[in-house]
């Protein structure tokens, strides 16, 4: 070490020790804090779903995310046919490049392109997609380019490129239309990309004479999640898999409602083959002025079969929201009459069928037929997403009873509207809990103060009658700040607080999920989120660790926990939950400190192994604004640490504004 540089460590040294000394000495004029926790006394059980995930195709978090297509409107279908698509030609030929509609015969897949060409050659005419904000292309991987086609005789084939930022071609394949005949044939040609670009765009060349038509033009990367050829982007479900979630809410959200009743989520629209789901457009494409996304359509390639089996994947229980016959309140607000309930509620029947029925039955075959013979357990759905007032109560009184007479152990999810408070909460909270309905819906977008406020929500809550689903919950910053600083720190450490609430009251809280989960960077409508993305990358937010923290860390019984012999929910900013793991007899302990000094703590702890060591993981950060990016992804993400016990005592310096998780291996 050079001279100058020994100065610098002595000078480092020297201000750490002199700040750490500050804030003992703020710590030791201030009351001490004890936590005391019995090890032995199981409060309750933790459910295994307490902590799941909410999944909803918002801010392009199906299509355009999730769902690994690379070609936005592959299949002409959005309102105006060629959105997405750029035409490319030397010299106009009228006719030569058709959208044709034969909806009579089509219903759900009715438009197609027609090419009628002469000598044509790379160059000379083609269509260009942009994908959506631009194509990810990674260097080194392949790309699955297919397309539906039919001609009644050879002499057009399709050349293949993918195009880089300078207009240079980045991998390329000629497909070459194998059959002749009136049928519609599916045929992939395989691309090797030999750059990494974020924002590529897809050329398709037409070359030689004849006519040819085309449909279901689609570009998938070869690394989908578990190499399903039109699968899931791998890194973003990735990220869902390492969050060990308990259950998967889908598809969300409003979506499920739509801007009205045409406009809802149908679910027996989303499943079968990929050509015959119909295209619908997305309700946030206009939902917000101020974020016009006109582009945004959903595929369904991401439908109700895959969300069974990503459910499936990651471990989770599935979880489907329905509609009940009402469409989203703040639009039109739309209902079907309560005598006319019939198609919902048979959607609701046929949902458990196809779940979890014998292949022979109706909808079990269709599962079969899409490769999942076995069932896929479904034990529980939404009836209605954030659905208020007594024409809410009317309907779902009818599913209810069709719902339970068929399968009396099915729980059911009830909305309690958009608000966990006011006349609209009260009046279904009220008779919900009447009705003993099993799981009331609580939603919560409310500033960091909320949540702190709202730690000992559910203390008070009868332990007896419906659970809750805490089914949306974000802190949310003020409106000055937008997009990805939305997601900070000062949002995720409020969520923890609460959470130490939620954690301490699973007796009642069976169920819990931050919304939304993910944001595309380039096309948002909706922040702050927990999992940021673009076209190549993500990242999680503060938010993403916490959440993450709480559910890898879940155990199975609450014990109780006291700071200074009184329930830790917020004294000198510090809020505490506990739980025991008893497979691997480990006491788990949450504690946040969201107060701007540090604060010595000790952890009274009977039962822990002598000689035992504390293993922590730390998130702590001055700064509640901070946020993880691209650049800094893990910024604030949890640190790793481990500390003795000494006799039955625990003796830690809590950071300011800190989220800690002790795990003591227990005798
Ligand atoms: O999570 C975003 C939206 O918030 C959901 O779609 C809706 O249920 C809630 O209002």
């Amino acid at each position: 070490m050079k001279h100058s540089s020994i100065r610098q460590a002595f000078l480092v040294t020297a201000i750490f020790s002199f700040v750490n000394l500050m804030s003992y000495t703020t710590c030791s004029a201030q009351a001490s804090s004890t936590f005391k926790i019995e090890t032995a006394n199981s409060i309750s059980k933790v459910p295994a779903t307490l902590w799941g995930i909410f999944f909803e195709d918002i801010n392009f978090g199906a299509d355009g995310g999730i769902y690994a297509e690379l070609i936005k409107n592959r299949s002409f279908e959005f309102d105006k046919p060629l959105m997405g698509w750029t035409i490319k030609r030397k010299k106009a030929i009228e006719g030569e490049l058709l959208i044709i509609n034969q909806k009579e015969i089509n219903a759900t897949n009715p438009r197609y392109l027609q090419v009628s060409t002469s000598n044509a050659n790379t160059g000379s005419l083609g269509l260009i997609n942009e994908g959506f904000k631009g194509i990810g292309i990674q260097k080194g991987l392949g790309y699955d380019f297919s397309t539906l086609y039919r001609q009644t005789s050879k002499g057009i084939k399709l050349h293949i490129q993918l195009i880089g930022k300078n207009d240079q071609v980045i991998g390329e394949a000629t497909l070459t239309p194998a059959e002749t005949g009136t049928a519609w044939k599916k045929q992939s040609i395989h691309l090797n990309a030999t750059e990494t670009e974020p924002k590529a765009k897809l050329a398709i060349w037409f070359e030689g004479s004849g006519k040819i038509d085309l449909d279901m033009l689609s570009l998938f990367p070869e690394d989908t999640w578990m190499k399903r050829p039109g699968g899931l982007r791998a890194d973003m479900v990735q990220m869902l898999a390492d969050m060990k979630p308990g259950f998967l809410r889908f598809p969300g959200g409003c979506i499920v409602e739509g801007t009205d009743l045409a406009n809802r989520y149908q679910w027996k629209n989303t499943i079968g083959p990929i050509a015959e789901r119909p295209t619908m457009i997305n309700r946030w494409n206009t939902e917000f002025a101020h974020r016009p996304s006109p582009d945004y359509y959903q595929t369904f390639g991401l439908g109700f079969f895959e969300y069974f089996q990503l459910a499936e994947d990651i471990g989770a229980a599935p979880l489907p929201i329905l509609n009940c016959g009402m469409a989203c309140q703040f639009n039109t607000g739309e209902v079907a009459a309560v005598t006319e309930l019939d198609p919902y509620v048979q959607d609701a029947l046929d949902l458990i069928e196809f779940a979890n029925g014998d292949v022979n039955s109706k909808w079990g075959k269709k599962r079969t037929e899409m490769g999942h013979p076995k069932p896929f357990n479904l034990k529980m759905m939404g009836i209605g997403n954030e659905n208020w007032g007594p024409q809410y109560l009317e309907r779902l009184q009818v599913f209810t009873e069709a719902i339970k007479s068929k399968y009396p152990d099915f729980k059911l999810i009830a909305s309690s509207g958009t608000d966990p408070d006011g006349e609209r909460f009260d009046l279904l909270n009220n008779e919900l809990r009447k009705q003993n309905t099993d799981f009331i819906d609580e939603h919560y977008y409310r500033p960091a103060d909320w949540f702190l406020k709202n730690a000992a929500r559910y203390d008070s809550y009868p332990r007896q009658g419906s659970k809750v689903f805490a089914g949306e919950y974000a802190a949310h910053a003020d409106k000055a700040i937008v997009g990805s600083d939305r997601s900070n720190w000062q949002s995720a450490l409020a969520a923890a607080a609460f959470m130490t609430g939620l954690e301490r009251n699973s007796a009642v809280v069976q169920m819990a999920s931050y919304a939304p989960l993910f944001a595309n960077i380039n096309a948002w409508q909706w922040a702050p989120d927990m999992i940021w993305v673009d076209n190549l990358q993500c990242y999680g937010s503060p938010d993403y660790y916490v959440q993450k923290l709480f559910s890898v860390n879940k155990g199975t019984d609450v014990v109780p926990i006291t700071l200074n012999d009184k329930p830790a929910t917020g004294q000198n900013g510090l809020y505490a939950s506990a739980v025991v793991d008893q497979t691997s007899k480990m006491l788990i302990i949450k504690v946040v400190n969201y107060s701007d000094r540090a604060q010595q703590s000790d952890f009274n702890i009977k039962d822990s192994k002598s000689q035992a060591t504390a293993e922590i993981a730390e998130m702590a950060d001055m700064e509640l604004k901070r946020v993880n990016s691209f650049a800094t992804p893990i910024a604030v993400s949890p640190k790793k640490s481990s500390v003795k016990i000494k006799g039955q005592t625990l003796s830690l310096n809590l950071k300011p504004y800190s989220f800690n998780v002790i795990r003591i291996a227990l005798k």
